[in-house]
């Protein structure tokens, strides 16, 4: 990307902020029949168990899991913006990419707060990370190099894409939540294609080992999204009689449908730069249950 293009995304930034406080509609309550997550994103749907829960439990299973989609966006995001200030601090204030960043941060801030806000009106209450996902978002934030970090981010902004486009088409969404994916989805694309050409540098770069590691980030990065999603204490919630039985076919079930549904864009990514060779395939293959 030259520098026209991304001044152009600057501009666009800077002349038409989105502010989640007048395009969402806040005031909006959900209306009986509104759902708050498309019933084939739910870890349950697809199984024999699901047919036999109520329209409550399978309500209250979208809304608690649709919590911990966004409250793990917004984790995440946070994340990215202790980096992206980290790595602001190298840039010189008169190059295009530190202007681009700062705009960046400023609109993943928002996001934060946005769902925030989101979560706390439809009354939700989101499970904490793990110690190990704490223990791993850390420690790749502090010590992974700018390129793989880059990597994945968009990594995780392109299947949180999918995920969003999913949600926000789904016929009787919450209007707030569809809101909250519409703005997502545009800020967010402008972010891509700002990463995207960022990292066809450092890919064209890369030797077979470099392309081999950057692979592996973004499994790594996908597998970290997908296991912050399926919880145990969802079901609990929801009085499943049995949630510990529930979780295991639950963490099955949604590792296909999430294979099957929000990957497409990621592995037409990594295969753009030859990210898949025989040192990634199979790993990609058993732990993402992918096709490649
Ligand atoms: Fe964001
Ligand atoms: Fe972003």
């Amino acid at each position: 990307m030259d520098a026209k293009e991304v001044e152009r995304l600057i501009k666009i930034s800077r002349e038409r902020p989105l502010m989640p406080e007048t395009y969402i509609p806040w005031q909006l309550e959900p209306e009986p029949g509104d759902i708050f997550l498309p019933e084939t994103l739910t870890s349950l749907q697809g199984l024999d168990i699901y047919e036999t829960l109520t329209p409550t439990q399978k309500l209250e299973l979208g809304r608690h899991e649709l919590v911990q989609v966004i409250a793990s966006y917004a984790w995440g995001e946070c994340l990215f913006c202790v980096f992206m200030t980290r790595y602001l601090i190298t840039l010189p204030a008169d190059s295009v990419e530190h202007q681009f960043l700062i705009r960046e941060l400023i609109e993943e801030f928002r996001h934060q707060e946005m769902f925030a806000q989101a979560i706390a009106k439809i009354g939700g209450k989101p499970i904490k990370q793990s110690g190990l996902h704490k223990f791993f978002g850390e420690f790749s934030n502090k010590y992974l190099p700018a390129d793989y970090l880059f990597m994945g981010s968009v990594s995780i902004e392109l299947v949180t894409d999918v995920y969003g486009n999913h949600a926000r088409r789904a016929a009787n969404i919450y209007p707030v939540l569809k809101k909250v994916f519409d703005l997502h989805n545009i800020e967010e694309g402008r972010h891509i294609l700002f990463t995207k050409a960022l990292l066809k540098n450092y890919s064209a770069k890369a030797g077979y080992i470099k392309r081999t590691l950057y692979s592996y980030v973004i499994l790594f990065n996908i597998l970290f999204v997908r296991t912050l999603y399926v919880k145990r204490e969802i079901y609990e919630r929801i009085g499943m009689t049995d949630p510990d039985q529930t979780y295991k076919l639950a963490s099955k079930n949604f590792k296909q449908k999430f294979a099957d549904n929000c990957l497409k864009d990621i592995i037409e990514f990594v295969d753009s730069w030859n990210g898949f060779n025989r040192l990634t395939r199979f790993a990609w293959r058993r732990v993402l249950g992918v096709r490649v």
